[in-house]
């Protein structure tokens, strides 16, 4: 016996009986479609399978479409076979290293990858883990870069009380939260009025005995640009000569780590620079594995302390663990490296090359269009960042807006301190984006573009505002978008 309620003015208790009726008929034509299901209590007596597989998919149909969603670096799409390895590992709990000792074994290859693929030291196994993505990455090559500098300042007979990590304000929010979790003081370089990226001036000027690393970022989230790691580099050596100061830098490598390699091969940016220790990236972004997965990659053995490692005997061997988190799923590690091995460099060489040829169309056509500048110098991410000319009749938030009614999530958010006056939109161009999409976008982006300036000049933009629904973009920073 099933008991609901019924809607509006039939509200009130009625009764069913299960009958074969019920079980025949398909979810619309059942009573579950035109009764509440509870929501917020876990109800006494479920609903079929069938049922709740329908309800809940439909519900998730008021999701954004995640191939239009231009706000995010995170895969979207990925080839059958690995959705297939993915479903088939759906039941594997990667820390269950005896059980699953070749899950392992897929993850030390994938380190090892890595490690060549960022020019560790020649013969290196590789050090470093996979993690649930770069923002655990960045916690734990955080905390080895603490732990090393306590031990150089207790070597030394000093105190070591007062840590601190010199950073550009480009920096994604994982970096506010390190620096707090983990009671680091964040030390923030500026962005000047039209500069985007690391100062490396400032940020030296700001380094002192207390500094446990200088941060640089392979393409920021803000306008897709490198920071000038080899010049960061060079200005660390120089400082170590005049005040004997040694400060390792890390390299936020989210996006960039999968597509600097492949796309701008002869940039320095790795483990070929002597102050770089450690780096993170992303898997799930231009790794092109769906969402779950980093990497955090040391240069050898002595940059991550022995404290921090934890030891699991498996298979008579020992496996070094170092995360955050226990259980997770085992299917992203696979995937990863099905993609190294289905790919190849010159796999992902390839896709680069493409994102780029559509990134770089999509740039000279907005440019084209008379109604926006570039933000940024193109030279980094495939990322297109623009803002409206001076003296719009109407703001990025509603060209924003304007775009999601064809479905097209491109987000607009304000610059970083010192250029937070400027909004801008961002185009993130990700597997999936094809020319074919992308000359569709442009056609959206110029239709938006006129049909907001007339509605200005006319004096009716307030209706547009008027009809924004609350799901359509707010003003969020780009601090806390990826
Ligand atoms: C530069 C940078 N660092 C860190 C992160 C956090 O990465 P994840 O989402 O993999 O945790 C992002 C996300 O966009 C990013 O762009």
């Amino acid at each position: 016996m099933l008991t609901y309620h019924l809607r509006g003015a039939d509200k009130g208790k009625v009764k069913g009986n299960e009958s074969a009726e019920d079980l025949v008929t398909t979810t619309y034509a059942s009573r579950y479609a035109a009764v509440d299901i509870p929501k917020y209590r876990l109800a006494e007596e479920g609903v079929p399978s069938n049922v709740a597989y329908q309800l809940i998919k439909d519900e998730m149909n008021l999701d954004g479409n995640p191939e239009l969603n231009l706000a995010s670096f995170v895969t979207t799409w990925m080839e059958p076979q690995a959705d297939k390895l993915m479903a088939e590992a759906l039941s594997k709990n990667y820390i269950d290293l005896d059980e699953y000792p070749q899950t392992a074994e897929l993850q030390n290859r994938c380190v090892r990858i890595l490690s060549q693929l960022f020019h560790g030291p020649e013969g290196t196994t590789g050090v470093g883990t996979a993690t649930v993505g770069s923002s655990e990455a960045i916690h734990l090559a955080g905390l080895a870069l603490k732990w090393r500098w306590r031990a150089r300042m207790t070597a030394m007979g000093l105190p070591a009380d007062k840590p601190n990590i010199v950073m550009s304000h480009g920096v994604q929010v994982v970096w506010e939260k390190f620096a707090r979790y983990f009671e680091v003081e964040p030390r923030y370089v500026p962005f000047g009025r039209d500069r985007y990226v690391l100062d490396v001036n400032t940020a030296v000027s700001m380094v002192d005995e207390n500094t446990i690393a200088v941060v640089g970022i392979l393409g920021t989230t803000y306008t897709g640009e490198y920071e000038p790691i080899a010049e960061l580099d060079q200005a660390l050596s120089e400082l170590e000569a005049s005040k004997g100061l040694v400060v390792p830098i890390h390299v936020d490598a989210a996006s960039g780590g999968f597509v600097a390699p492949f796309l701008q091969e002869d940039l320095v940016w790795d483990f070929r620079l002597p102050h770089v220790r450690s780096i993170n990236v992303s898997g799930h972004k231009y790794g092109l594995v769906y969402p779950g997965i980093g990497w955090v990659i040391w240069r050898e053995e002595s940059d991550l302390p022995s404290e921090l490692v934890f030891h699991i005997d498996y298979l008579g061997g020992d496996q070094p663990t170092f995360s955050l988190n226990f259980s997770r799923g085992a299917g992203q590690v696979i995937a990863q490296y099905y993609n190294f091995v289905h790919l190849g460099r010159q796999g992902y060489r390839r896709i680069m090359a493409n994102l780029d040829q559509v990134a770089t169309y999509l740039a000279s056509s907005i440019k084209d269009m008379g109604h926006f500048e570039l933000v940024g110098d193109r030279k980094g991410l495939p990322v297109v960042c623009f803002k409206l000319n001076e003296g719009s009749n109407y703001d990025a938030y509603e060209l924003s807006s304007k775009l999601r009614e064809r479905g097209w999530i491109v987000p607009a958010y304000t610059l970083a301190p010192n250029a937070s006056d400027q909004v801008v939109l961002r185009i993130v161009v990700r597997e999936g984006l094809s020319m074919d999409m992308a000359e569709l976008l442009v056609e959206d982006i110029d239709r938006a573009a006129q049909a907001l300036s007339s509605l200005g000049r006319s004096g009716s933009l307030s209706s547009v505002k008027a009809k924004k629904m609350p799901s359509q973009p707010s003003k969020v920073h780009a601090r806390r978008i990826c």
